[in-house]
Order: structure tokens, then C-alpha cells, then sequence
């Protein structure tokens, strides 16, 4: 029987989320790879039992997290049910509609119909009557902006979704959901963009609408799915994300070009000068700006996740470092 570990928030890092009167840990884990039926079991609750024993309150899912879609939230859901249900109040737990998730008209985008029946299946999964965050996952050019953000405020109107979130809106996007939330009275909660060293287009507005309207970030893949780690330095070791050839958007061999290992070579030496590891070094180069509430990672160990977490040993930049930073990334 799991107990978690008393010193669990002595070391943690705990950020506002924008406006709101949410606290979410610096480091936040994402259970997109990792937690499917192809992967260990023993090996999922010793990441979630380690991760929540080092002050990691979040744990972030979507309805087709798996493989097969749905997996995820199941075996998240089976650990939360046995050994992590009297913790339910120290927990954050976010889920996600949006992507193709079944047959059919009703299964994919921003429908009222697909969010709604979505997020009821995520919860009997998840083995809990609410989620914390639930996001529309990605923006629908067809359905109106009106009724994907309704149905948000409607699950948490019936107590199924404490906050709200969007991800991968752009800016304009943005800035017209939050402002239909905030006509509702359910305020948008956070915002999720792929962000990291080698993803950067959030930089170009999408902060800064965040900022003016109050709403809290989370960087997903902060570390290019591992790209920005020492992991494919020397190759690609086949028990990698990109030596599994996993498909459905996982880093694929041809992502790690001879300009991005280049450039990770070089970012390297600067992470090894600070006596960090690289993925130390990209994990704290995001939580640098105060706008970025949470990074959120994925690990397939818990050495990982500990290499991860020793990010918060150092989070400040010399100016010269910043500027080789950017020198080697543009
Ligand atoms: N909203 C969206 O559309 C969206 C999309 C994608 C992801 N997400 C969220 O973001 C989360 C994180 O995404 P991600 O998994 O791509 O993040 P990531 O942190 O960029 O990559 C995680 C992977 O990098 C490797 N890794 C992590 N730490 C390492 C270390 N210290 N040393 C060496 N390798 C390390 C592991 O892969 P190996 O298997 O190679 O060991 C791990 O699974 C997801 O779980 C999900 O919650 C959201």
C-alpha cells in the first residue's frame, strides 16, 4: 500500500496560475507516452508514486493518451483508485478533448456534443467524479468558438470540471476564448502551447495575451520529446522515444537532423558549464519567464524524472548566457 512521502512539499516549487487562486508545481508530469498497454505497469506507479513523493501535485492526461486511446486515463485511473484516492485533494488532475477519439461525426474537435460526452468517459476512466482542468485540446475551425467554450462552462456549471483550460489556440484564438469564458463567468484557467528551446512561436504574441488577460501557461514537451536532453548525443538508442518508431506524432528518426544535434551539442557544453544536465538547463531556460506557470514533462523513469527535477537547483541565466543561448538557437 502506497504512502506518500512526508517531506513531499519541502523541495517544490508552487507557481500562481495567472490570476487565479490556483497554485501548480514548477514541474508538472504528462502521461501522453509512458502509461498506454504497451508500457509496465509497476513502472507507471513507480513514476506517478515518485513523482507526487517529490511535491509534483499535477498529473496531466487527454481522452486519447494511451496507446490504444484511453489507456492512459484507465491505468491513471486504476493507481489514483487504489493507492492514490486519499490523496484526491492534494491532486491536480487535467484531461482533454479535441483530438480523434471514435468513429463517427462525434469524436474529434470542439463540438458541445463530442466535449460533453468526452469528458464523461474520461471520468468513469479516471475513476474520479471530477477533473481539475478540463481543456478543449485543440481549436475547431468549423464549431462555433461560442459552443466549445459553453460546454466547457456547462461541465464546470455540473461539477465535473473544477477550472478550464484551451490548448494550442493561437493568439487571436486566445484572446476571443477567454473572452467568451469570461462572459460566462467560468475564466480560463490556462493555457497548454507546445513551448521549449526549438518550439518557440508562443514567444510571438501568445504570452503576452496571456498576461494581459490573467490566464497561466503550461509548456508541453519542454524538452522536444528528448531532443533537448543528452539522450541522442551519440545515436539513437533504441529504447528512446524515437528508437520505439511509435507513430501518432512521437518523435520520428528524421526530427533529429544534423542541425538539431548541432545545436544540442552546443547547448549542451553550456548546460555542462552550469553544472547542469540539459534537460535541467531547458526545463529551467522555460520557467525563467514568470508567465510560464508549469512545465510539463513526460519521463519513462523515475531517474529522469529526478534528473528533471534538480532543474529547480538553478533557474537563473547570466545575461551572457541567454545570449549564447540565443545565438546557437537562431
Ligand atoms: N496539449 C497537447 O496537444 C499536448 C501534446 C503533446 C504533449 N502534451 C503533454 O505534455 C506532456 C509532455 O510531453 P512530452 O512527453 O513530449 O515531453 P518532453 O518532456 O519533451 O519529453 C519526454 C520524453 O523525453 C525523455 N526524457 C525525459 N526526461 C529525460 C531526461 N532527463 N533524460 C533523458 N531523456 C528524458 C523521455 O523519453 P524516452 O522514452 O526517450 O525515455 C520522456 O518520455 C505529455 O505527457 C502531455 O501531457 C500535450
Amino acid at each position: 500500500m502506497y504512502s506518500a512521502a512526508t517531506d513531499r512539499y519541502d523541495s517544490m516549487t508552487y507557481n500562481r496560475c495567472g490570476k487565479s487562486g490556483l497554485l501548480l508545481p514548477a514541474i508538472s508530469l504528462g502521461l501522453w507516452h509512458n502509461f498506454g498497454s504497451v508500457d509496465d505497469f509497476k513502472t507507471m506507479k513507480e513514476i506517478i508514486f515518485h513523482a507526487f513523493d517529490k511535491g509534483i501535485t499535477h498529473f496531466d492526461l487527454a481522452n486519447n493518451y494511451g496507446p490504444p486511446p484511453g489507456q492512459a486515463e484507465t491505468n491513471f485511473g486504476k493507481i489514483l483508485k487504489k493507492d492514490l484516492h486519499k490523496y484526491r485533494d492534494e491532486m491536480i488532475i487535467s484531461s482533454k478533448a479535441g483530438w480523434s477519439m471514435w468513429p463517427g461525426p462525434y469524436g474529434n474537435f470542439g463540438s458541445r456534443k463530442y466535449l460533453m460526452a468526452s469528458i464523461d468517459q474520461s471520468l468513469k476512466r479516471l475513476c474520479t467524479d471530477y477533473v481539475d482542468i478540463f481543456y478543449s485540446h485543440r481549436p475547431d475551425p468549423e464549431t462555433p468558438m461560442e459552443e466549445t467554450m459553453m460546454a466547457l462552462d456547462q461541465m464546470v456549471r455540473a461539477g465535473k470540471a473544477l477550472y478550464v483550460g484551451i490548448s494550442s489556440y493561437n493568439a487571436e484564438q486566445t484572446k476571443e476564448a477567454v473572452d467568451i469564458l469570461n462572459s460566462l463567468g467560468t475564466p480560463c484557467l490556462i493555457h497548454q502551447p507546445k513551448y521549449s528551446m526549438l518550439v518557440r512561436w508562443v514567444e510571438d504574441g501568445l504570452l503576452d495575451v496571456l498576461e494581459q488577460k490573467g490566464v497561466g501557461s503550461i509548456a508541453f514537451s519542454p524538452l522536444g520529446q528528448g531532443l533537448l536532453t543528452n539522450k541522442y548525443l551519440n545515436g539513437i538508442p533504441v529504447e528512446s522515444r524515437a528508437g520505439r518508431r511509435l507513430g501518432n506524432g512521437a518523435i520520428l528518426h528524421s526530427d533529429i537532423s544534423p542541425d538539431v544535434l548541432r545545436k544540442i551539442g552546443l547547448l549542451n557544453e553550456i548546460a555542462l558549464r552550469r553544472n547542469q544536465t540539459l534537460a535541467q538547463m531547458a526545463i529551467a531556460w522555460l520557467l525563467k519567464d514568470s508567465r510560464v506557470t508549469s512545465v510539463l514533462v513526460g519521463a519513462s523513469s523515475t531517474a529522469q524524472l529526478d534528473d528533471n527535477l534538480r532543474c529547480l537547483n538553478n533557474l537563473k541565466f547570466l545575461p551572457a548566457e541567454l545570449a549564447e543561448i540565443e545565438l546557437i538557437l537562431h
